[in-house]
């Protein structure tokens, strides 16, 4: 008799720890017919140009791309001139998590912000106002929102119309790393569209990877006119897929239906359910679950436990902070399971971590 393979693991690291959804893959599959067109000239790329146009409004126009890495610095180099300068959080992943290659790929200076919640606000704007125009100083260009942020936060419509309208005014871009924006627009029950063109965005990285796609996401331009040049950045940027078809039919497959919205309600509801199991325990959560992400001080021999079984990652040593990560096939029972060995170990370590110092 042969034994079954035991369940594959579903861990909390990050929503990329996931496999592809069933119904991109189909996608996928069915995208593998006959020769086509090259380097996005394709059937594929071209529908999904009118799917960025429902979704995001007539201007919009869609350049698939590698990865969120990718998209971030083609957009930002798009929506910039040469001496231009990026405004975004400590936080945000265009900051800490791209090992610079804003800076060295994109040639791009990044002024990045202190946040409690990883929120930009026109504030933050104000205190590079003065600079503009001063030659010995980077001028602020553009300014950079991850939605939803790096510490699973969201930016309501209003937010992000009140940070784009002071970045207008003051003569800059409005990007959003959009790496999460389903998860957002899913907590916030609206559009893409409310929350990007109709707030006043002008360009978009938007996401796929984390949201049930193999590879892949795109840079939405939503303002042509702020951000000129994509489709020529993208190749000298190494973000020009020559079988472009199989990133775009991974797109359609998530934004021509309802894919990308039954994947972060998903997910973030695992999250709500996480987070709930989690403060059951007495641990302190750091930030308000608003997408699929539970931050949580956890005492390191509590996570020590926890790790014999799942993936996550530290967000902060100093103070013993991990970040929990729901994705779109994470399962009740994968929550409970974490929650009911997490209160275990509780139960045996405490709750209380040593003060950061
Ligand atoms: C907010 C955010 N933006 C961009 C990215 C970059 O994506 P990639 O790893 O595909 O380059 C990530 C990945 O974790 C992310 O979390």
């Amino acid at each position: 008799m042969t034994v079954p393979p035991p369940a594959p693991a579903r861990h909390f690291a990050s929503d990329n720890y996931a496999g592809a959804h069933p119904e991109v893959l189909a996608a996928v599959t069915a995208a593998n017919v006959g020769h086509a067109p090259a380097y996005g000239d394709d059937p594929w790329t071209a529908r999904l140009q009118d799917v960025v146009a429902a979704r995001f409004g007539p201007t919009a126009s869609a350049f698939p791309v590698l990865n969120g890495t990718g998209a971030n610095v083609v957009a930002l180099q798009a929506a910039s001139p040469r001496w231009g300068a990026v405004v975004c959080t400590e936080q945000a992943h265009v900051h800490n998590d791209e090992n610079a290659a804003p800076e060295r790929v994109g040639g791009l200076k990044l002024l990045a912000v202190p946040t409690t919640d990883g929120r930009l606000t026109p504030a933050d704007l104000d205190r590079f106002a003065w600079t503009i125009g001063d030659v010995h100083r980077a001028q602020p260009c553009v300014v950079s929102l991850t939605q939803s942020t790096e510490l699973g936060t969201v930016y309501t419509p209003a937010q992000v119309r009140a940070v784009a309208d002071r970045a207008h005014e003051l003569g800059m871009a409005v990007h959003v790393d959009g790496a999460r924006l389903s998860n957002a627009a899913a907590r916030l029950d609206v559009t893409l569209a409310e929350l990007t063109t109709d707030v006043g965005v002008d360009v978009v990285s938007l996401g796929g990877t984390k949201n049930g796609m193999l590879l892949g996401e795109a840079v939405v331009v939503l303002d042509p006119d702020r951000v000129p040049g994509v489709d020529l950045l993208r190749k000298q940027s190494m973000q020009l897929a020559s079988k472009a078809r199989f990133v775009s039919a991974q797109l359609l497959a998530l934004y021509e239906g309802d894919l990308w919205l039954r994947c972060a309600r998903h997910a973030n509801a695992m999250a709500d359910r996480l987070r709930a199991g989690v403060d059951a325990t007495g641990l302190v959560t750091t930030v308000p679950t608003q997408s699929n992400a539970v931050f949580v001080q956890m005492p390191a021999p509590v996570a020590a436990d926890l790790r014999a079984t799942w993936r996550f990652y530290d967000w902060d040593r100093a103070t013993s902070t991990v970040r929990l990560m729901c994705a779109f096939d994470t399962t009740p029972d994968d929550v409970d399971a974490f929650c009911t060995a997490l209160a275990a170990s509780v139960r045996t370590h405490g709750a209380v971590v040593p003060a950061a110092g």
